[in-house]
């Protein structure tokens, strides 16, 4: 925990001031032939003003699905449900047209492949102008470009480059201008889904450091999913562990990784590859099909401190004394019988799928 009293206080005002959004028991499927995919089963999270929310997890857990949940920009054939409340409406169900007024100005969205976002027949300039003008139609064309050239300078895209196209850029830089275009609107609320998976540690911690400046500078609400949790450790207030399109364990960055609560969060840490790393921990089988997902806890089939319960009821959501929430029955005093926080046998765990 920081002792900085100027970062402590801005913390503080950033806990205690309202949702920029509110997701409760949000729900997504996907229609498969192995039956509907609860990609998203009855997630709850709030994002206040200012505020990053790392969301980690193995792959298949529901991370992306849950960001594009939240913007409404899931594909065709998905369904959703619960609610998404941001600037007093619900997102769910919202018409798309009204949806799609919000998205730019209000609601962003970051993706990890640029080129699914700039045009290769458009150069930069023309980019800017359509995204602005589009929103912005007073806008005369010299403020256009000096918003634009603002936005491109934060992200160190020089303005002798303005009249390029994409390809004639590096991958690094195409994300830097994929980047600035997302928030040359400022939007109060981004998803950057994996925004530097693709790219090289400095232009990894460049992004980051911008996306940290943004928050600072705009009071921007960024959700940052991502698999590199020495980031989430970085640039992330709070922090939310998905494990098969639940939400296990969520809490303070900080706290969470200094003390994790929830098996499978202790799992994630314990594969990070640090530099002090002197063997290789990985979580035996993988995370279960989530058209079939596993009765009780979802997690039981692999988790090391499974007890009988968890493979009859699906663990509650606790709140514990540091104000992170655990899904899992292990903080629960009081649990139905003593029977069941017996260990569960060794031939019961059953690993689907040992990688
Ligand atoms: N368009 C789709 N149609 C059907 N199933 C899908 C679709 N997109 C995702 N899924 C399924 O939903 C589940 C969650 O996928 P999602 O992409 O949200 O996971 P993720 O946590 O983002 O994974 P990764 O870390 O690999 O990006 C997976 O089981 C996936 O197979
Ligand atoms: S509920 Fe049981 S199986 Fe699930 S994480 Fe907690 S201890 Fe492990
Ligand atoms: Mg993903």
């Amino acid at each position: 925990m920081t002792t900085a009293s100027s970062t402590e206080s801005t913390t503080e005002a950033r806990e205690s001031a309202s949702p920029v959004l509110s997701a409760r028991d949000l729900r997504v499927w996907y229609g498969s032939t192995r039956g509907p995919v609860a990609a998203v089963d009855g997630v709850t999270f709030d994002v206040r003003p200012g505020e990053t929310l790392g969301l980690v997890g193995e792959s298949g857990c529901g991370k992306s699905t849950l960001g594009r949940g939240v913007l409404g920009l899931l594909p065709a054939g998905a369904a959703v449900d619960g609610e998404v409340r941001f600037a007093g409406k619900n997102l769910v169900g919202m018409p798309a047209k009204e949806l799609q007024q919000l998205r730019g100005p209000e609601l962003g969205l970051i993706f990890q492949e640029p080129m699914t976002r700039l045009n290769p027949l458009m150069k930069v300039s023309e980019h800017f102008e359509e995204t602005l003008k589009t929103h912005h139609p007073e806008l005369p064309k010299d403020q256009i470009r000096s918003r634009a050239l603002e936005a491109l300078r934060g992200m160190g895209i020089p303005a002798s480059r303005y009249e390029s196209y994409p390809h004639e850029f590096s991958g690094g830089m195409r994300q830097r201008i994929m980047i600035a275009l997302a928030l040359v609107l400022r939007p109060a609320f981004v998803v950057a889904d994996e925004p530097t998976t693709a790219l090289d540690v400095l232009v990894e911690a460049q992004i980051i450091q911008i996306l940290a400046d943004l928050r600072r500078n705009f009071d921007t609400a960024l959700v940052l999913i991502t698999h590199n949790l020495g980031i989430v450790a970085e640039a992330c207030d709070r922090v939310a562990v998905m494990y098969a399109g639940h939400i296990v364990e969520q809490g303070d960055a900080r706290e969470v990784f200094a003390n994790p609560q929830h098996p499978y969060t202790q799992e994630l840490l314990r594969s990070t590859i640090s530099l002090g790393t002197t063997g290789l921990h990985f979580i035996p089988g993988s995370p279960p099909d989530l058209a079939h997902p596993p009765v009780g806890c979802r997690f039981h089939p692999r988790c090391p401190k499974a007890m009988r319960v968890c493979a009859e009821e699906a663990p509650p959501e606790v709140l514990l004394p540091s104000g992170s929430r655990n899904t899992c029955w292990l903080p629960v005093p009081d649990m139905t019988t003593a029977e069941g926080r017996l260990p569960l046998e060794v031939e019961e765990i059953s690993v689907a799928d040992e990688a």
